[in-house]
């Protein structure tokens, strides 16, 4: 067996009702909470909060998030000793980098990238309310500079001290929401489960079960949104998808979507769904054998099929999936035309740090046919 190294994420308060309680887990003196307005506005935070003595908001976190945007949130939390991140993979992304800046006092442009930030940042909760970026989860933190690239943080210092999983507070979400997010929790499973350099074995298993919770509850919860059960399940197939993906790291289908987030901010989740099963087809030749397997995860009762019919029935069932879930299903429904396949090809190229995880290479002008078949 090949080495491998596990790293299990943060500790868990999960459960209806879970973030109630965050004021349990932090140290007492003032806390910087990040979220973004619609969340505010729409209550969910209230009682959280309440559990909260001392604390300065900070909700001003958009979509996709902007360095602006998290140096705004490291100005509010000056004195602050602990740190909440809660909402969708927005606020907890520049949450978790608001925390190491605070803690460390490291410059962000010498953290970029895997590895580098080593310092300590302070004491950390992440809540999500989308299932989900699985970024409770992770030592990522995605931002995005000069209003097009996505740059990234990887570090063992990122990854949360406490993860609260409350399903409660996903009942809310919109049907293209849910459809988004969980389509993006069930490309970092898939990813995970062929990542090039880091597959082991710890997370094949979180990607399986991840997997299977998210395909028997996704069309499930956009259909019944108040189903509690399936809403439980999306999250805790969306964590476990993020521990997996935070030790197996991503690769091709996120290097491809993050170009159509940085230049004409697609959802992150949407931006996946939209180039998924193209990268797959790429990949077939050398990931079947996996996707086969991811296949009779998502359907057992393909056992007895050859791999190849496994591993094809897998890309198909994805397909049929996300078209249930009524996401646009082509680049040219969001704008997106021939003109900008060379942009985009270019772009993608500069995710190097996930390009390498893929099961194979994926060349430039690879990237420029797989965009050109999913226009
Ligand atoms: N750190 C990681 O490991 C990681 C992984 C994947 C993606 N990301 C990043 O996460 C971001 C995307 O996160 P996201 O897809 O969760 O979306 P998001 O955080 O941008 O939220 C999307 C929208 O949903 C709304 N929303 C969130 N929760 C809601 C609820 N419970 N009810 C009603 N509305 C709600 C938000 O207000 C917002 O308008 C991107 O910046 C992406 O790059 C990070
Ligand atoms: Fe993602």
């Amino acid at each position: 067996m090949q080495a491998y190294q596990f790293h299990y994420g943060p500790r868990l308060v999960a459960g209806q009702g879970a973030a109630e309680r965050l004021g349990e887990l932090l140290p007492a003196g003032r806390c910087l909470f990040v979220t973004d307005a619609n969340i505010r506005a729409l209550g969910l935070a209230d009682s959280p909060l309440a559990s909260l003595a001392d604390v300065i908001i900070f909700d001003a976190v958009e979509q996709d998030p902007s360095r602006e945007t998290l140096m705004a949130a490291v100005a509010a939390g000056e004195g602050c000793v602990s740190v909440v991140g809660f909402g969708g993979g927005s606020p907890m992304d520049v949450a978790k980098l608001a925390a190491y800046l605070l803690g460390s006092g490291d410059d962000l442009d010498t953290i970029w990238g895997v590895g580098k930030a080593l310092g300590a940042r302070l004491p950390l909760a992440l809540v999500p309310t989308t299932a989900g970026t699985g970024s409770e989860a992770t030592g990522v933190s995605v931002i995005t500079i000069g209003g097009s690239v996505k740059n990234a943080v990887n570090s063992p210092a990122l990854n949360a001290d406490w993860a609260v999983l409350d399903p409660e507070l996903t009942v809310g979400l919109p049907r293209h929401v849910t459809a988004a997010t969980g389509i993006d929790a069930m490309v970092h499973a898939i990813e995970a489960y062929t990542s090039a350099r880091r597959k082991n074995p710890v997370s094949d298993m979180l990607a399986k079960e991840a997997l299977r919770l998210l395909s028997q509850n996704l069309l499930r919860a956009c259909e019944r949104p108040d189903d509690r059960a399936a809403r439980a399940n999306m999250l805790l197939g969306a964590h476990y998808a993020g521990v997996a993906f935070d030790n197996a790291p991503v690769a091709g289908v996120h290097a491809l979507a993050y170009p159509l987030g940085g230049h004409f901010h697609v959802p992150h989740g949407l931006s996946n769904s939209l180039v998924l099963t193209h990268v797959l087809g790429h990949n077939m030749p050398v990931a079947m054998r996996d996707y086969a397997e991811l296949g009779c995860v998502l359907d057992p009762s393909l056992a007895s099929l050859s791999a190849q019919a496994q591993a094809q029935a897998f890309v198909e069932r994805l397909a049929a999936l996300t078209r249930a879930t009524g996401l646009p299903l082509r680049l040219s429904d969001l704008g997106i035309g021939p003109e900008h396949l060379d942009l985009l090809a270019a772009e993608a190229m500069k995710q190097e740090r996930l390009l390498i995880n893929n099961p194979c290479p994926i060349s430039q002008a690879d990237a420029r046919r797989l965009y050109e078949a999913a226009l």
